[in-house]
């Protein structure tokens, strides 16, 4: 039945929404998530309780994580019914910000399959009235609020405010799209003071959210300094930086499957390199079950994905989830952690 499902999913999206105006596909994604109760139908979750994971303390009933995208509540409710174990809010930040003009989303084919650049420009309503929303969002899986700032008083004022409402939150320095967030990866003595204040600011479990772009910086420098403030969960990554004439602003962030050896060379390294001291979502380029297989086998705590949501169809997290099943069945494993060769422990 899923499988069904997923295949008509991409039937259309070759057949329909790839031949729409990147805006108008999305608006209409965003439309039918909004409207059609998808979430109510038991056939896009597992109930195999061999995949829950903890991040943080937290429990998630599998490892899959809608990554940092949407901020309208309405499609959060609805991703949470679609099989994921969590969902991320948008990088909310102090101010409302309108976001930067279009075009600031167009496709990115490349041979290892549909991916996207996007100019977004954190567009989302500020803390005043995301803090006024949020506690209408009802829960079936917890929720990570994600948050970006210029200073390191915007991220302490917005991690203090959004922690009672949020189960985990997630503190994003790598988005390419503002120069202001995306150059903290090159301020690692700043960044040491920011993970301290920010750790000062809330007992809740905090998700460092790194930039692939900044593969040496970030395991010299940046995850120790996380790690020694108490920074324990790093989500790598973000996009990545690419020049892109058909954007507003003249480059963005590429997301999507050409991003999946990055993530699992990264994964690998930071996994050797730390060990149990850090636990890592792996995000970039998750469009197929044995993609975000091979990331849980190399190490991966959790596994992220947004583009493959877009590409792929809500049947994509059914379909992992399945294929990880189906690993622990064959192999006699007992949870996901054992899926890991020994030497990646
Ligand atoms: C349109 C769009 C908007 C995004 N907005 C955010 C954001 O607000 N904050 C953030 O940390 N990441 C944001 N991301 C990055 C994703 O959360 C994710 O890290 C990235 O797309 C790589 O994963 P993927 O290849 O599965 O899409 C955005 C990505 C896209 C495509």
């Amino acid at each position: 039945m899923i499988g069904t499902i997923a295949a008509l999913y991409r039937l259309l999206y070759a057949g329909v929404l790839c031949r729409l105006p990147e805006p108008t596909a999305v608006a209409l994604g965003q439309a039918v998530l909004r409207r059609v109760p998808l979430g109510r139908l038991p056939v896009f979750r597992s109930r195999d309780p061999r995949l829950a994971v903890t991040l943080g303390g937290v429990r998630l009933p599998n490892p899959l994580i809608l990554a940092s995208m949407y901020d309208d509540l309405a499609v959060l409710e609805r991703a949470m019914g679609l099989g994921f174990g969590a969902v991320t809010t948008k990088s909310i930040t102090r101010a409302p910000r309108p976001g930067h003009p279009e075009p600031n989303l167009v496709r990115h084919d490349s041979p290892a399959g549909p991916g996207l650049v996007n100019c977004n420009g954190f567009k989302n309503p500020g803390l005043d009235a995301y803090r006024a929303a949020l506690p209408r969002l009802p829960r079936r899986v917890p929720l990570i609020v994600a948050v970006a700032g210029e200073s390191i008083d915007d991220y302490v004022r917005l991690v203090a405010a959004l922690a009672p409402l949020a189960d985990l939150l997630e503190f994003n320095i790598s988005s390419p799209n503002t120069a202001l967030v995306y150059e903290w990866s090159r301020k690692p003595e700043e960044l040491r003071a920011l993970f301290r204040e920010v750790r000062a600011a809330t007992p809740r479990p905090l998700i460092l959210k790194i930039s692939p772009d900044f593969a040496e910086e970030n395991e010299r420098a940046i995850i120790p300094a996380a790690l020694d403030a108490g920074v324990t969960i790093v989500n790598y990554g973000n996009t990545r930086r690419v020049a892109e004439p058909r954007l507003s602003q003249g480059a963005g962030g590429l997301s999507g499957p050409a991003l999946f050896q990055s993530t699992l060379a990264n994964l690998r390294r930071t996994r050797a390199k730390f060990g149990e001291a850090v636990e890592i979502i792996a995000t970039g380029g998750v469009d197929t079950p044995d993609k975000a297989l091979a990331l849980i086998r190399a190490g991966a705590s959790a596994c992220g994905y947004f583009t493959g949501f877009v590409t792929r169809g809500p049947g994509l997290a059914r379909l992992i989830l399945d294929r990880l099943s189906g690993e622990l069945d064959q192999t006699g494993a007992r949870d996901l952690a054992a899926l890991r060769p020994t030497e990646a422990l």
